[in-house]
């Protein structure tokens, strides 16, 4: 079988690298991979090092698309991957999660009836203004394989009709889902026992264990936002009062932060002891970051299961959160960017005695994805 995998974003290159592993310890001579890069994300450290670091092949693609406006970056990608998959034949492609990146080569795939594998299917924010809700939506529809990392993602798509939906493809194969397991967890647990060997973090901004905040900020809603920035960046200050905070900035974040605070406030920030502001960091850093780090405050999607994995305390800088499980376990909380929100949960949470039983999966995603598409061809 010869499958594409489409990356773009970061989270994505990081996902990848577990497949590419599984590939190449158990599927050699079965499953054959090329890997497409759309260049959504570009900046060395924004890219670049998640393949050096993990060991992932050089992609066989790179479109080099940058950034841009979502329709014109889509655009670009959906006329660089269409030709790739003119060019040459792929049994499927394999995307993950919900870029633009993910959704261009969903459109791309479709049109060419070229069957779809999404990986971290039927996760919904149930809130349509986010790109990466219109995102995962388009692609869990076009989509033959769906692989749903969590019971609530599953019982999404079984609500939406997904499970007994009449929808056939040009090959005549049927939709099918799955309940998978997290492609990160496989990750998380791999890397966790080598990261720390790897990187020297934390004796670079001299943290100690559970001496330090991680916190994480890049969603456009809140980077956009005036208000929304604010109240955050207020509620960072307030807490830099008692503990360090750890802020690795995206690039995006890093951009409009001047913009969108007040000078005052953007001189507390940048100026404060106690506020270790970096640049966007590698996986082997993150992850001994996270297993550190007394608590961690974040927007992402990723940090919210990294936190979990590593047993922290986390509270969720958006109005909603698709992880929905980490909420439900009290190991997480929704603030929103609202400063007093945020600062009370801090207090319930900073020294919380919370319990994390396993739910995303036993480490084993990869393999069961991979063999499902194997079964996908033979059937
Ligand atoms: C994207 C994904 C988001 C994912 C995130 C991970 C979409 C709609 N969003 O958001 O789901 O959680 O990646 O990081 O696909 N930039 C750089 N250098 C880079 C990349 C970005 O400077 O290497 C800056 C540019 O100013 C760009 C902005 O960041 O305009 C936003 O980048 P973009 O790729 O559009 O979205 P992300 O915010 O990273």
């Amino acid at each position: 079988m010869k499958i594409l995998t489409i990356i773009g974003a970061r989270p994505q290159i990081i996902k990848a690298a577990a497949l590419s592993r599984a590939i190449s310890k158990k599927f050699v001579g079965k499953i054959e991979e090329k890997i497409l890069h759309t260049g959504q994300h570009y900046d060395d450290n924004m890219s670049e090092i998640f393949f050096r670091e993990m060991g992932i092949p050089t992609p066989h693609f790179n479109l080099n698309i940058g950034s841009g406006h979502h329709g014109k970056q889509t655009a670009k990608m959906i006329e660089g991957i269409e030709q790739i998959l003119i060019n040459e034949p792929f049994d499927a492609v394999v995307l993950y999660g919900d870029t633009n990146s993910t959704m261009s080569g969903a459109v791309a795939a479709a049109k060419l009836n070229v069957p779809i594998v999404h990986i971290e299917a039927g996760l919904r924010s149930f809130n349509m203004a986010m790109p990466e809700e219109q995102n995962r939506i388009v692609c869990d529809s076009l989509s033959t394989l769906l692989f749903a990392p969590t019971d609530t993602a599953l019982q999404n798509l079984k609500n939406e009709g997904f499970m007994n939906s009449n929808v056939r493809f040009s090959n005549g194969k049927d939709r099918k889902v799955f309940h998978s397991g997290d492609i990160m967890y496989d990750n998380s647990l791999f890397f966790a026992e080598i990261a720390e060997s790897k990187t020297n973090i934390l004796q670079k901004y001299q943290l100690e264990n559970q001496s330090f905040i991680l916190t994480t900020i890049h969603r456009d809603n809140n980077t956009d936002s005036p208000h929304r920035m604010t109240q955050i960046i207020e509620a960072i200050l307030e807490i830099s009062k008692r503990y360090k905070i750890v802020l690795p900035l995206h690039p995006r974040t890093k951009k409009l932060l001047p913009q969108n605070i007040s000078k005052d406030n953007y001189k507390a920030l940048t100026e404060n002891p106690n506020i270790i502001i970096i640049p966007p960091v590698s996986f082997f850093e993150i992850i001994v970051l996270e297993k550190n780090a007394k608590l961690i405050m974040t927007d992402s999607g990723g940090l919210q299961k990294e936190a979990y994995f590593f047993k922290k305390p986390c509270l969720i800088l958006r109005p909603e959160t698709e992880w929905v499980e980490i909420v439900q376990q009290k190991a997480g909380v929704i603030t929103d960017a609202n400063k007093e929100n945020i600062l009370s949960s801090f207090e319930k949470f900073i020294d919380s005695q919370t319990t994390f039983p396993n739910i995303f999966g036993d480490g084993h995603t990869a393999e069961f994805i991979l063999n499902k598409m194997l079964d996908l061809t033979i059937q």
